[in-house]
């Protein structure tokens, strides 16, 4: 993935977060939606992704039915025909990343923040400058997983332990990481 440095040059400071919430064995979901009820993430996913570009796969997508409001919808997918009204249909992620970018620029954000699911995490996971990662303190069965966090690659910069709200399934921590070393990029 060489998106940020061919389309943006070394001096862009455009993060790119990967937002995941993930249960003790890695599962982040089952049968394409959540295997939780966690009111309080779906609370914390807002606040991150508002007034951003989020990018998520089609399958994604189609789990959360609706374009987000107050951000661009930015959705992968290989079919062509694929439309829905209030989003932005990219063929590939680099496009993807180039739509996000510019919507950022526009925006004054920040950030482009990533969504899922699983195959979008492991192709976006090389470009990504920060993970935003819930630890769901839970293991459930599921066939959707978070790639593997390689420590010689990400430092744990911050840590917030939750216990569980009314609405909440089980414990969690808001957790950020950070590059440990230079990206690939
Ligand atoms: N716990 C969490 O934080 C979290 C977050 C997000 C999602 N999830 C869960 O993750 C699961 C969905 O993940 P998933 O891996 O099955 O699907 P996904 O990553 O959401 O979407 C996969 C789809 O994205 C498109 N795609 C992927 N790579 C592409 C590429 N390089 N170029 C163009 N299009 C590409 C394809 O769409 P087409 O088939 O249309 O070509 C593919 O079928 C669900 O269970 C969902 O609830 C959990």
């Amino acid at each position: 993935m060489h998106w940020r440095r061919t389309r943006t040059g070394s001096c862009d400071s455009m993060d790119i977060v990967l937002i995941a919430a993930v249960a003790a064995n890695g599962v982040i979901g089952r049968g394409n939606g959540l295997p939780w009820r966690l009111k309080s993430d779906l609370q914390h996913f807002r606040a991150v992704t508002m007034g951003k570009p989020v990018v998520m796969g089609r399958k994604t997508f189609w789990s959360i039915g609706k374009p987000l409001q107050g951000r661009t919808t930015i959705v992968v997918s290989r079919d062509r025909n694929f439309a829905a009204p209030g989003i932005v249909v990219a063929p590939n992620l680099e496009a993807a990343f180039a739509a996000a970018h510019g919507d950022a620029l526009r925006r004054g954000a920040d950030e482009i923040v990533v969504a899922g699911g699983a195959e979008i995490y492991a192709q976006a996971i090389a470009a990504a400058t920060r993970l935003a990662i819930t630890e769901v303190h839970k293991t459930v069965a599921g066939e959707a997983r978070f790639p593997p966090i390689d420590r010689n690659v990400w430092r744990e910069t911050a840590r917030d332990e939750h216990e569980p709200g009314a609405d909440d399934d089980a414990a969690f921590a808001f957790v950020t990481y950070a590059r440990a070393t230079a990206s690939r990029l």
